[in-house]
């Protein structure tokens, strides 16, 4: 049987943290066995809120890049590939901006919110009210038929299935309706108590060194009731077992569990022990990224071909699509 076709993408908007990795990047790398996945880094996309200042978009693909590979993206297995070196992406972005209605976009709620969230950017460009469209560009220029994203991208997703559908329904049957793949991911919290995302501060990122993590972990809330060490507490009250959750071993969370609940581990022992298991997982991303660092030509070399290989995909499909339509002329 042929393998489903995934595409999922990436913002380029700076370091990855332990959030990012449990939340999107487990499950990419996670799926590569499974499905024929092609993994995009959206610098398009981000240049949507981010034209006026767009020096660190470069840097930032790069470091992305060789993060993403370090964290077991498996260039034999996926394509790893920038979205700008692949035009049909923006050729497919303009022929879908023909048939989408402006309504669909003034109505989607992401772009509301984005716009109160940015209030300290100018969002008021034709190219930040057509986001989804050029997301449904990415996701069908390939006939993705799975999108693993969190829940945040759902709206976007169907925008991508309301382009499909009404592009079948002016030209013919062609492109598929592609599904979120959702996987439940904890949620996990920064050291202040809130979401653990870049813009808040409070983020363990993987390229810390051990005494940043170390520290950072230090700092995070436990359960308020548990004030002796050998206090019972409530995991389910304290922002660091989150990280248990998503980063240790079964035996080792339904221990730390226990031992919480029982008053038989403080919280500093816990601190440490969690500390020292995020350690351990990002040696083996250090060394790899190491690696990648030490040899420039072959990264340049890995994103020149992945970029290639998504370009013969994609140009056949904007072919087909302009025949479809009635736009090939010889
Ligand atoms: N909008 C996505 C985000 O911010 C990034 C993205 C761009 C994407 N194109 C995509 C995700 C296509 C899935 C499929 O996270």
């Amino acid at each position: 049987m042929e393998k489903g076709v995934i595409l999922s993408g990436i913002q380029p908007t700076g370091k990855l943290h332990l959030g990012n990795w449990a939340g999107a990047i487990k499950n990419w790398v996670k799926l590569q066995d499974e499905y024929k996945c092609f993994y995009m880094i959206a610098d398009l996309h981000a240049l949507t809120a981010y034209y006026s200042n767009p020096k660190e978009i470069k840097n930032n693909v790069i470091e992305l890049y060789i993060d993403l590979v370090a964290c077991g993206i498996d260039l034999n297995k996926s394509v790893l590939f920038i979205q700008s070196s692949v035009p049909a992406h923006s050729e497919l972005n303009l022929i879908f901006g023909m048939i989408t209605p402006l309504g669909w976009l003034q109505r989607n709620p992401t772009f509301k919110e984005k716009i109160k969230e940015m209030k300290n950017m100018d969002l008021n460009n034709y190219g930040f009210l057509g986001y989804p469209v050029l997301q449904a560009a990415d996701i069908l220029i390939y006939k993705a038929d799975k999108v693993p994203v969190g829940e945040d991208q759902l709206a976007h997703l169907e925008i991508t299935r309301e382009i499909a559908r009404r592009f079948n329904y002016l030209y013919g049957e062609f492109f598929p309706e592609p599904q979120a793949l959702l996987t439940e991911v904890p949620k996990i919290l920064g050291f202040d108590g809130r979401k653990m995302s870049k813009s808040y501060n409070n983020a363990i990122y993987l390229s810390d060194s051990e005494d940043e993590i170390k520290s950072k972990v230090m700092k995070y809330i436990t359960d308020t009731k548990k004030i002796y060490k050998n206090d019972p507490g409530n995991p389910e009250n304290c922002n660091l077992f989150p990280l248990y959750k998503a980063f240790a071993n079964k035996e080792v969370k339904n221990d730390i569990n226990e031992d919480c609940r029982s008053g038989k581990l403080g919280c500093v022992e816990c601190k440490n022990k969690i500390a020292k298991i995020i350690i351990e997982i990002l040696k083996d991303y250090k060394e790899k990224r190491n690696i990648l660092l030490k040899n420039k030509n072959k990264l340049v070399d890995y994103i020149r071909d992945n970029n290639e290989k998504a370009n013969s995909v994609a140009k056949k499909t904007i072919e087909e699509v302009y025949e479809l339509i009635g736009l090939k002329y010889v």
